[in-house]
């Protein structure tokens, strides 16, 4: 059995790298083997062709889409740049054939290593990746600078869930694609994260930076930013969306940390 790791980000050493390193460890820890490769090293090329998806396959570099089609699993990850996946990512995705990912599993994480803006939006665009490919993906993991440490745990313990989903590999019911969508649907609608807007993601920011700035802020700076947490809370928990993001904003900046 092989996990494939996938590092999006140009940087070796970076976040990505540290993350999708973790993921490995967690599958090889179960017995699989792991192969980490990083597309930089790859004559990735955006899609510039005239056709269709079968042209745009012929963009990767082939070494590259037979590593993903002999994988029995994908963990992919990718540094957020400006709210998005970056666009070597991007590439890869537009163009890699790979044939067998009906129901392969794979798990996928986006790093917004700055501000932290981009975490859900960021791991929601390879999650919709995942789903038009019709993998069948497990935990997504939006990460920021704030949740490093547990972003590095739980990817631990979802690649090592990862090598269970390949024992009992189970592709989408359906002889061709277009056959496949109400099952694939079904099985994304268990996903978390696949719904979640903007304010939502100023609610995580807002809670990671409540967990990890617990014994090294100021106690009234905490103090304050709970209670704007919970005030917003109480608001979306009320319907007025815009209030309450305004308020999570405001907890968020209250603890905010810049370098
Ligand atoms: C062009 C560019 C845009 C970026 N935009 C964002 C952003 O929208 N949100 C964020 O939190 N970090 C942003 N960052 C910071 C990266 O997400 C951060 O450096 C991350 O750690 C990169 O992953 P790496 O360490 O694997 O390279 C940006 C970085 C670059 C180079």
């Amino acid at each position: 059995m092989i996990i494939l790791g996938i590092v999006g980000s140009p940087r070796r050493n970076g976040r990505t790298a540290q993350l999708a390193q973790a993921a490995l460890e967690g599958a090889a820890a179960q017995g699989a083997q792991t192969r980490l490769i990083y597309l930089v090293d790859y004559a990735l090329r955006p899609f510039t062709g005239q056709g269709n998806a079968e042209e745009a396959e012929t963009f990767c570099p082939e070494t590259l889409s037979l590593l993903c089609e002999e994988a029995d699993a994908l963990v992919l990850g990718a540094p957020v740049y400006y709210g998005d996946i970056n666009g070597l990512t991007k590439d890869f995705m537009d163009t890699v054939r790979i044939r067998n990912s009906n129901g392969k599993p794979a798990l996928g994480f986006a790093i917004a290593g700055g501000s932290g803006k981009g975490l859900l939006s960021g791991v929601q665009s390879i999650y919709h990746w995942f789903y038009h490919r019709q993998f069948r993906a497990i935990d997504p993991t939006p990460v920021s600078r704030f949740n490093m440490a547990e972003a590095v745990a739980s990817l631990r313990q979802s690649g090592a869930r990862l090598v269970e989903e390949v024992v009992k590999f189970q592709p989408f019911p359906g002889r061709a694609r277009d056959d496949r969508w109400a099952d694939v649907l079904a099985h994304y609608a268990t996903l978390p994260y696949f719904d979640a807007d903007p304010v939502d993601e100023f609610f995580l920011l807002a809670r990671q930076l409540l967990a990890c700035r617990r014994g090294n802020a100021p106690e009234e700076t905490l103090a304050l930013a709970q209670a704007d947490y919970d005030r917003a809370l109480a608001l979306l928990q009320e319907g007025q969306r815009p209030e309450a993001g305004r308020l999570a904003v405001r907890a968020y900046e209250r603890l905010y940390y810049r370098g």
